[in-house]
């Protein structure tokens, strides 16, 4: 398994990574992505994606049968030590918290969130059911 930057003909199968999960594939471009590759094949995906005034980590998805192997927090370490901009946010379900804390995010109050941050809460809130949280990786 390796793990590496998107290259633009990566993108259809990222897409259909992403659509597996009904994980976010809006304003998708391939130079947001880290990937992890297994025999030529994308098993794994995320992105740091530019709202107006913020970052924001998402569109996280392993392959269901390489899951639990620490290819998931591997990504995300991965993509935070490439892109040192900081600070970053990502909207998760309250059970990720210590899945996301491995990697250096804190939750905080959405009050303190950027407004664009907090649009996407609303929007992601009406679609999913559970508890959403918001995380910082300061
Ligand atoms: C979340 C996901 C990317 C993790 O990938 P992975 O390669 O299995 O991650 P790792 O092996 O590094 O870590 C697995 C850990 O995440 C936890 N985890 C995964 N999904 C979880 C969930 N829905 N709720 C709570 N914990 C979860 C596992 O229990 C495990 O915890 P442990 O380390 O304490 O045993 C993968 O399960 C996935 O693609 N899920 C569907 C899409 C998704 O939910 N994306 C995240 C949106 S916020």
């Amino acid at each position: 398994m390796i793990i590496k930057e998107a290259i633009e003909k990566d993108l259809p199968s990222i897409m259909v990574l992403i659509r597996s999960e009904r994980a976010d594939g809006r304003e998708i471009s391939y130079n947001q992505f880290l990937i992890a590759k297994d025999k030529d094949e994308i098993i794994g995906c995320v992105r740091i994606k530019e709202l107006d005034n913020c970052l924001e980590l998402g569109s996280l998805v392993v392959r269901p049968q390489y899951r639990n192997m620490g290819i998931g927090g591997k990504l995300v370490r991965e993509i935070l030590i490439k892109d040192k901009r900081r600070p970053v946010y990502l909207l998760c379900l309250a059970q990720m918290a210590s899945f996301y804390s491995k990697a250096g995010f804190n939750e905080i109050d959405i009050g303190l969130a950027p407004d664009t941050l907090k649009k996407e809460y609303s929007l992601v809130g009406s679609k999913i059911s559970g508890k959403i949280i918001v995380m910082i990786n300061p």
